[in-house]
C-alpha cells in the first residue's frame, strides 16, 4: 500500500496497526487531502480476511489528532459543509462498522490531544486505551467555543458512551478532561504509561476478540454498583423519556444563565443529542450536519475564530519588526508581594518555571507574597495538575522572599508591582539600577502610568517596560508590554518570549497614558455614571451589559477594581486626552462618602463579609441623582457604553498605540471581557458597519455632547467603505 499520511503493519496475530502521520504538518488534523489515503486505509481493514483487529494510533509524538483543521471552515457554504461532514461521517461510520458489521474490534491508542474530530473518530473505535501522560493528553469537544458543535457524531456517540448529563456537560462548555478523570466518565476502558500503549491497545483488540468469560459479580458488588447515587440518578433519568426530558430541560436552563442567548452553538448542540435519542442515530447525525452547516457562517463562529487565530498567531510573533532576539530568563526579581506581586511570582513559580526573589518592605510584606504563591500551588495540587512533592520542591527552590535590594544583584529581569505611585516607582528604579547587572531589564506593571514617566531620569532607559497583567494573574490569559520609543527591540523581544512561558496571550502597545486596556475603559467607566445621571439604575446598567456579553457589568467591575482606583486613573486620563474622559463632577462625591468598592465594603453594592449583595440604593443619594426605572432603554445603555469603548480602541489604532486591530481585539476580549462571539471591538465595527458606527455615535454626540464625536478614523472609513479587518 502506498500511504502518505498513514502506515499500516499487519503483525502474526493478525492485528492491523494504523499510526495516522499527516505529512507536512505537526499535528494529525482531519483535511480533504487525507480522504484517499483514509478511504485506502478502510478498504484493506475491511477487505483483507488476514485483519482480525485494529489499534490506532498516531505516530506523532504528542498528539493523537486534533480533529477538524479550522483554516478550512473559511471556505464552507452551506451545501458544501453538508457534503463534507457527510463524508466524515461515513469513513466514522465505516470505522465503527468494522467491529460492528465484521467483527473486527478496533482500539484507539490515544497520547497526546484527543479534540474535536479527534475524539469523534476515537468514538466510533470499539475502546480507547489512554495515555496516562496528564500534561498532554486530554479529550474534549471544544467545538462550541468556536460557535460550532461536533459534526462527525460526537454529539450521538459521546451520549451514549458516558451518558447524557456527563456529555451534554462535555459538549455544551467545551472543556477539556485529561486521562483519570476520561476514565472516570467512562471515555476511556485504561489509562498505561505512554511507552506501554500500543502494547496494551494490541492486548486489549486481542482479547476482544476471544474474550474470556467474565467471572459473575458477587451479590456485594453488585449491589454496590446499583446503589451508587450517581448511578442511581443517571439510571432513573436517562433512561425514561420522561427524566430525559428533565435532564435536558435542567441543561438547558443552566446553558441559557450562561449564554444569555447570545451564542447558537450550545442550543444547536443540545438540540442535536435531544433528536438522537427521540428519532435515532440517523436522524441525530443528519441534525448534526445541518447544524454545522447553518453554524460555520454565523457572525458568531466567525467572530469566535478570528480570536482563536489571533491568538495562534501571536504565539508565533516575537513583538518586534527586528530579528532582536529574546535573551534568556532564569531569575527574576519582583517588587512588591501585593496582589500582583503575588500573581506574577505565582505564575513565574508553576508556568516558567523560574526562581523569582520578592522583595518587600518588610517580613510581613513577603510573608503576603509567599502566602499569595502557596495557595495557588495548593490549588494545582487539589486539582491535580501537581503532585505535592512537585509543588514543595518548586516553592523550596524557586521562591524567595527579601526586604534587602542586594537580593537582587544576579537577577535577569526585575517586574515592578509596588503601590500606583510615580515617585515611589522612580525611586523603586533607582534603587534597581544601583545593584542588578548592566543588562538586567526592568519591567512595570503600572495600570496608568506612562512608562516613559518612570523612565525619564532612568540610568538605562533602554532596558525599561511596561507588562501589564490582569488580576488574578493566574487566570487571566493576557499580558499588555508596553514599550517607549527608547525601549531596545531585545527588551521587547525578551519580555514577550517571557510573557509566554507564563502562560500569557502577549500584545505589545506604545506608550501613552493608559496604554490601550486602561484607556479604553477610562470613558466606558465614566460613562457609567452619566447614565445614572440620566435616571438608569445600578441593575439596569449590570444587566445590560451582562446581556451584551461582558462577563461582569460596569458597575459591578467599578467596585472591583475600586472606585478610588478608578478616579485617579480617570484624573490620568483625563489630563492627557481631555473633556471626553472627565466623569461628571458628581463623582467626587462617592470617595468623599469613603466608597472604595469590595476592599472596604462600600461601593455602589453592599457587601457582607466580602460577599457581594444588593444594590446599595444609598449611593443615587450620595451621587445626588434620582433611580427611575425605564428611562434610558436597555439598547441605550448598550449603546452608549459599548460605542464608548470601541470609539476609544479606534484612536488608540490611529495614535498608534495599538499595532493592529487583531491586537486591539485581543486585548479587549482577553483582557476585559469584551464578548468574545463579537470578536472584538474591531470586528464589531467591522460588523455593524462603520457607517452604522458613525451614525449612532454622531446621533449621540448630538444628545449628549462631543464625548461621543467619532473617532476621525472611523468616519474615515465611512466614507471610503473599507474595514479593518478583511475577510
Ligand atoms: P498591593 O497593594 O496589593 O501590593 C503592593 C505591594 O507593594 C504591597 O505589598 C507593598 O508592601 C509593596 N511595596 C510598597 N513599596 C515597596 C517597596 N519600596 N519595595 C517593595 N515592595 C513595596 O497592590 P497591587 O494591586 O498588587 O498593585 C501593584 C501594582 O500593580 C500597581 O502599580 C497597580 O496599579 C498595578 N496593577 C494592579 C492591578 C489590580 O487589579 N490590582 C492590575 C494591573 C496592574
Amino acid at each position: 500500500m502506498d500511504l502518505t499520511h498513514f502506515t499500516l503493519d499487519l503483525d502474526e496475530d493478525g492485528i492491523a496497526t494504523v499510526l495516522m502521520d499527516r505529512a507536512g504538518e505537526e499535528m494529525n488534523t482531519l483535511a480533504p487531502e487525507l480522504s484517499d489515503d483514509l478511504a485506502a486505509v478502510l478498504d484493506r481493514l475491511e477487505q483483507d480476511p488476514a485483519i482480525r483487529g485494529v489499534v490506532l494510533g498516531s505516530a506523532k509524538p504528542a498528539n493523537f489528532h486534533a480533529g477538524a483543521d479550522i483554516r478550512a471552515f473559511a471556505d464552507l457554504d452551506e451545501t458544501s459543509a453538508v457534503a463534507t461532514l457527510q463524508d466524515v461521517q461515513d469513513a466514522f461510520d465505516r470505522i465503527e462498522g468494522l467491529t460492528k458489521r465484521a467483527g473486527k474490534p478496533v482500539v484507539a491508542a490515544i497520547h497526546g490531544a484527543c479534540l474535536g474530530g479527534g475524539l469523534e473518530l476515537a468514538l466510533a473505535c470499539s475502546a480507547r486505551i489512554s495515555s496516562d501522560d496528564e500534561a498532554v493528553t486530554q479529550f474534549g469537544q471544544p467545538e462550541v467555543k468556536l460557535g460550532l458543535l461536533p459534526g462527525a457524531g460526537g454529539t450521538q456517540r459521546l451520549p451514549r458512551l458516558i451518558g447524557i448529563a456527563a456529555a451534554l456537560d462535555l459538549i455544551l462548555s467545551g472543556r477539556t478532561v485529561r486521562p483519570r478523570r476520561a476514565h472516570k466518565l467512562g471515555l476511556v476502558d485504561a489509562v498505561v504509561p505512554a511507552d506501554q500503549l500500543l502494547g496494551a491497545a494490541h492486548a486489549h483488540a486481542l482479547a476482544a476478540l476471544d474474550p474470556a468469560p467474565k467471572p459473575p459479580l458477587s451479590l456485594a458488588d453488585r449491589a454496590k454498583q446499583i446503589l451508587q447515587p450517581a448511578e442511581l440518578q443517571s439510571l432513573a433519568l436517562e433512561r425514561n423519556p420522561l427524566g430525559r426530558k428533565v435532564l435536558f430541560a435542567q441543561a438547558e436552563k443552566k446553558m441559557l444563565a450562561q449564554t444569555r442567548g447570545n451564542y447558537p452553538a450550545p442550543p444547536a448542540a443540545l438540540e442535536c443529542v435531544r433528536i438522537g435519542f427521540e428519532e435515532g442515530i440517523e436522524a441525530g447525525l443528519a441534525a448534526e450536519r445541518a447544524a454545522f452547516a447553518r453554524l460555520v457562517n454565523t457572525p458568531e463562529s466567525r467572530a469566535l475564530r478570528s480570536i482563536f487565530f489571533a491568538t495562534q498567531e501571536l504565539k508565533r510573533d516575537t513583538g518586534t519588526e527586528s530579528d532582536a532576539e529574546a535573551r534568556e530568563i532564569s531569575t527574576v526579581g519582583v517588587l512588591g508581594g501585593g496582589l500582583m506581586g503575588g500573581g506574577i511570582t505565582a505564575v513565574n513559580t508553576t508556568r516558567a518555571g523560574v526562581r523569582t526573589v520578592i522583595k518587600e518592605v518588610d517580613a510581613a510584606g513577603v510573608a503576603r507574597g509567599i502566602g499569595y504563591v502557596q495557595k495557588v500551588l495548593d490549588t494545582q495540587v487539589k486539582r491535580r495538575r501537581m503532585q505535592k512533592a512537585d509543588a514543595w520542591l518548586a516553592m523550596q527552590r524557586r521562591v524567595e522572599g527579601t526586604e534587602n535590594y542586594d537580593a537582587l544583584s544576579g537577577v535577569d529581569i526585575v517586574i515592578e508591582a509596588v503601590f500606583e505611585d510615580l515617585n515611589l516607582k522612580r525611586s523603586v528604579l533607582a534603587d534597581v539600577e544601583r545593584v542588578t547587572r548592566s543588562d538586567t531589564i526592568f519591567a512595570s506593571n503600572t495600570s496608568s502610568i506612562p512608562i516613559g514617566d518612570i523612565a525619564a531620569g532612568a540610568e538605562r532607559p533602554g532596558q525599561i517596560l511596561g507588562m501589564h497583567y490582569f488580576s488574578p494573574v493566574e487566570k487571566m490569559p493576557l499580558l499588555e508590554v508596553i514599550v517607549t520609543d527608547q525601549t531596545e527591540d531585545w527588551v521587547t523581544a525578551t519580555a514577550v518570549a517571557f510573557g509566554k512561558r507564563q502562560g500569557k496571550t502577549v500584545i505589545v502597545v506604545n506608550d501613552a497614558p493608559g496604554f490601550y486596556t486602561t484607556r479604553i475603559l477610562g470613558p466606558y467607566s465614566a460613562e457609567v455614571l452619566y447614565l445614572l445621571e440620566d435616571g438608569a439604575t445600578v441593575e439596569e446598567i449590570d444587566g445590560a451589559l451582562k446581556d451584551w456579553g461582558f462577563p461582569v457589568g460596569p458597575v459591578t467591575l467599578s467596585d472591583e477594581v475600586g472606585i478610588d482606583v478608578g478616579a485617579k486613573i480617570g484624573k490620568i486620563l483625563e489630563g492627557a486626552f481631555g473633556e471626553r474622559m472627565a466623569a461628571p463632577p458628581a463623582f467626587a462625591a462617592l470617595i468623599d462618602d469613603d466608597r472604595k468598592g469590595r476592599k472596604n465594603g462600600r461601593g455602589f453594592y453592599q457587601y457582607e463579609d466580602g460577599k457581594k449583595g444588593d444594590v446599595d440604593e444609598s449611593v443615587y443619594a450620595v451621587l445626588g441623582v434620582e433611580p427611575r426605572p425605564g428611562t434610558v432603554s436597555r439598547r441605550e445603555i448598550q449603546d452608549r457604553l459599548s460605542l464608548q469603548m470601541v470609539n476609544e480602541a479606534v484612536r488608540c489604532l490611529e495614535d498608534g498605540v495599538l499595532r493592529s486591530a487583531r491586537d486591539g481585539d485581543i486585548g479587549a476580549v482577553m483582557g476585559l471581557g469584551f464578548p468574545p462571539f463579537r470578536g472584538g471591538p474591531f470586528r464589531w465595527v467591522d460588523q455593524l458597519g462603520p457607517g452604522t458606527t458613525v451614525e449612532t455615535l454622531q446621533r449621540l454626540a448630538k444628545e449628549h455632547g462631543s464625548r461621543f464625536d467619532p473617532a476621525p478614523l472611523l468616519v474615515e472609513m465611512a466614507a471610503d467603505g473599507s474595514t479593518f479587518h478583511t475577510a
